[in-house]
């Protein structure tokens, strides 16, 4: 862990009593008795959507003998559900949005293993979502190697007027090459590659059925092969800021799993059926269960 990184100056005043944390977008802080149990957590698993992280709790519970599920009372912002050593929570879409989820995990971590950095280093993170692949047909499950802006640039933030913050947007290759090595022979797809992440599903993806429109067919087609020949293998909104902000507190083991929803090289619009797109977050959750129950046994 990189200690210099990690805000003590704040987050070292929760553990001596000189104040408390409001974790705001959770509905909880660090004086709510229903934190004591996630004292054990050993991951934390984000995805969008809320209704994916009651799937996957009720999931992990299932496979470690019904454990109980505890649920953060708060859901108007995000989706929170804790059980078996897994603290499940949804990060609405973009990294706006995921960027508020990852902050106050990370807060909320650091105050249940009191600042222990061994004990934190320990917290392995994983975001399972959902993708548009390039050059991957629908069904396909992505294991990031590095998490890229458009421009093929890490993730970044205008420091004001002053300029820019550059982090790190690679994902730690052991923890990969793991998941791969957990999901040998399970039938389901599973490829590795570069993932962009946007702050925009329309514009910033080069679709065409928005209703701004910007691109041309040519523009559009010339950027998604541009991306394929640079190992992008899909699309996303979060990824880049996930690998930065895991990497500049120094976590040695964190993933993003998303599975393939279309192939962009081929089209723009979502066109699986309900029954498919429950099969896809099902398919994610599976390479992502194969890994934890070889991680947390
Ligand atoms: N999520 C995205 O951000 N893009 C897609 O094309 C599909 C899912």
């Amino acid at each position: 862990m990189k200690r210099e990184n990690i805000n003590t100056e704040f987050l070292d005043g929760v553990l001596n009593g000189s104040h408390e944390d409001f974790y705001y977008h959770f509905g909880t802080s660090s004086s709510d008795p229903m934190l004591k149990p996630l004292r054990e957590v050993r991951a934390v698993i984000m995805a969008g959507s809320g209704e994916r992280i009651n799937e996957f709790a009720r999931t992990w519970s299932d496979l470690n003998g019904g454990s109980e599920i505890i649920a953060f009372p708060k859901e108007d912002r995000f989706v929170t559900r804790y059980t078996a050593g897994v603290l499940f929570a949804s990060h609405g879409m973009g990294m706006p949005s995921a960027s508020i989820a990852v902050q106050e995990m990370m807060r909320m971590v650091y105050f249940l293993k009191s600042g222990n950095l061994d004990a934190i280093d320990e917290v392995f993170w994983a975001r399972v979502g959902t993708s548009g692949g390039v050059g991957h047909r629908a069904g396909t499950v992505v294991v990031s190697t590095e998490g890229v802006m458009p421009d093929l640039k890490p993730y970044r933030l205008m420091q004001g007027a002053r300029g820019t913050y550059w982090f790190d947007g690679t994902f730690p290759a052991a923890t990969r090459e793991a998941i791969l090595r957990a999901n040998e022979g399970t039938g389901i797809p599973v490829v590795t590659g570069r993932t962009i992440a946007t702050h925009e599903f329309f514009l910033e993806q080069f679709r065409l059925d928005g209703a701004i429109r910007l691109e041309t067919a040519e523009s559009k087609q010339e950027f998604l092969e541009w991306c394929h020949e640079n190992d992008v293998a899909n699309i996303e909104m979060e990824g880049a800021m996930l690998a930065a902000y895991l990497n500049w507190w120094g976590f040695a083991s964190f993933a993003m799993i998303c599975t393939v929803l279309l192939d962009r090289l081929e089209g723009d619009q979502v066109t699986s059926s309900p029954q498919q797109l429950h099969q896809f977050s099902a398919d994610s959750g599976t390479v992502l269960f194969n890994y934890l129950s070889a991680l947390l046994s």
